[in-house]
C-alpha cells in the first residue's frame, strides 16, 4: 500500500503521454529524488531532461553506479567523465522528463507538505457527531444549553465542512491527478450532502431558533437531518481511511 501511495504521489504532474496506456512523469528535480532505487523504490536516473528507468540494471543496484553516482539524480555533466557513451541509457526506458521548479510548484508542494486534509477532517467528522450528540441529550433533558450547544457545533461543522472539502479537493488534485476512482466519487457525493445538510441546518436555525424546542413535524425533520449527518461523516472517514491506509 505504502508503495501504491509512493507510485501514486510521484506522478502528480503527469500530463503528457507517449502511448495510449503509458504515462509519463512530469517531475522536478526536487521530485526526482525519491527515485533513489532504495528499499525497493523505482531506480531513476535524469540524463538531458530525460528520465531513465535503470532500475532493472545489475549496474545500478540499490540506487548506485560505479560506487559514486546515485540515482534521483541528474547525471548529465557526469557523462563526461564515464567510460562509456551516452549510448548505454538506450536500453532503458523513458519513464518521464525533467520539468522546471516554478514558485508554483514550490508553493504547491509546501503546502501539500502541511497536509491540510488530514489535518481539518478531525474537525468536520467530529462537530457533525457533536451536534446529533447535543439534540440527543436535549430530547432526553430538554435542556435548552444542550440545544444551543448543537446549533454551535453545527455553525463550526459548516466552516469545516467547506475547508474539508477544499482540502481534500487539494489532496486528490496534486497527490491523485484527480483520478475518479469509486472511493473519490463516493467521497465527493458524501461530502456535497454533509454540505448541503449542514447549511440546511444551520441557515435554518438561525432562522428559527425555535425549530426544536417547538413539536411539530418540521422539528422532527430538522432532528433527523441531524442525526442523518452522523452516519454520513462516518462512512467519508471510512473511506478517506481507505486512502491511506487501504
Ligand atoms: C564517472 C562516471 C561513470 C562511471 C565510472 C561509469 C561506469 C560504468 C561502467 C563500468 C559500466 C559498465 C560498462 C558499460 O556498459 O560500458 C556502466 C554502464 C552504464 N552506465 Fe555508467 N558510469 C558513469 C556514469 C554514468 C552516467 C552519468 C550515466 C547516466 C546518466 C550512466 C549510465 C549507465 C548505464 C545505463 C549503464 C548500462 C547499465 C546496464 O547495462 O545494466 N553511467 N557505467
Ligand atoms: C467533509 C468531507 C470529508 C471528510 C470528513 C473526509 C475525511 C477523510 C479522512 C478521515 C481521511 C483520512 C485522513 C488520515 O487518516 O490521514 C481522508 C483522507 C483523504 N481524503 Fe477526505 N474527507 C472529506 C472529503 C474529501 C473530498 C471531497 C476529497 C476529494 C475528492 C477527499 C480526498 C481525500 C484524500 C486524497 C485523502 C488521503 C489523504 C491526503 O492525501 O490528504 N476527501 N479524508
Amino acid at each position: 500500500m505504502h508503495l501504491y501511495r509512493y507510485q501514486v504521489f510521484s506522478v502528480w504532474m503527469v500530463s503528457g503521454t507517449d502511448s495510449e496506456t503509458e504515462p509519463k512523469l512530469r517531475i522536478t528535480l526536487r521530485d526526482l529524488r525519491q527515485y533513489d532505487g532504495r528499499e525497493g523504490r523505482p531506480c531513476y536516473t535524469a540524463y538531458g531532461g530525460k528520465i531513465y528507468d535503470v532500475t532493472g540494471s545489475n549496474l545500478w543496484k540499490s540506487g548506485r553506479h560505479a560506487g559514486r553516482h546515485n540515482s534521483g539524480e541528474d547525471l548529465t555533466n557526469i557523462m563526461v567523465n564515464a567510460p562509456h557513451e551516452e549510448s548505454v541509457l538506450q536500453r532503458f526506458p523513458v519513464v518521464g522528463e525533467i520539468v522546471p521548479e516554478t514558485l508554483r510548484n514550490r508553493y504547491v508542494e509546501a503546502l501539500k507538505n502541511l497536509h491540510p486534509h488530514p489535518m481539518i477532517v478531525h474537525f468536520s467528522e467530529v462537530l457533525p457527531i457533536l451536534a446529533a450528540f447535543f439534540v440527543f441529550i436535549f430530547h432526553l433533558t430538554r435542556g435548552s444549553e444542550f440545544e444551543t450547544a448543537s446549533y454551535y457545533m453545527i455553525s463550526l461543522g459548516l466552516l469545516s465542512s467547506f475547508g474539508c472539502m477544499a482540502t481534500g479537493f487539494f489532496s486528490w488534485s496534486v497527490t491523485y491527478e484527480r483520478t475518479l476512482t469509486t472511493i473519490f466519487s463516493r467521497k465527493i457525493i458524501l461530502s456535497l450532502i454533509l454540505s448541503v445538510v449542514v447549511t440546511l441546518l444551520f441557515v435554518w436555525r438561525t432562522i428559527d431558533p425555535d425549530i426544536l424546542t417547538r413539536s411539530s413535524a418540521l422539528t422532527l425533520v430538522y432532528a433527523m437531518m441531524i442525526y442523518a449527518a452522523v452516519p454520513v461523516v462516518v462512512i467519508l472517514g471510512h473511506y478517506g481511511g481507505k486512502i491511506v491506509y487501504g
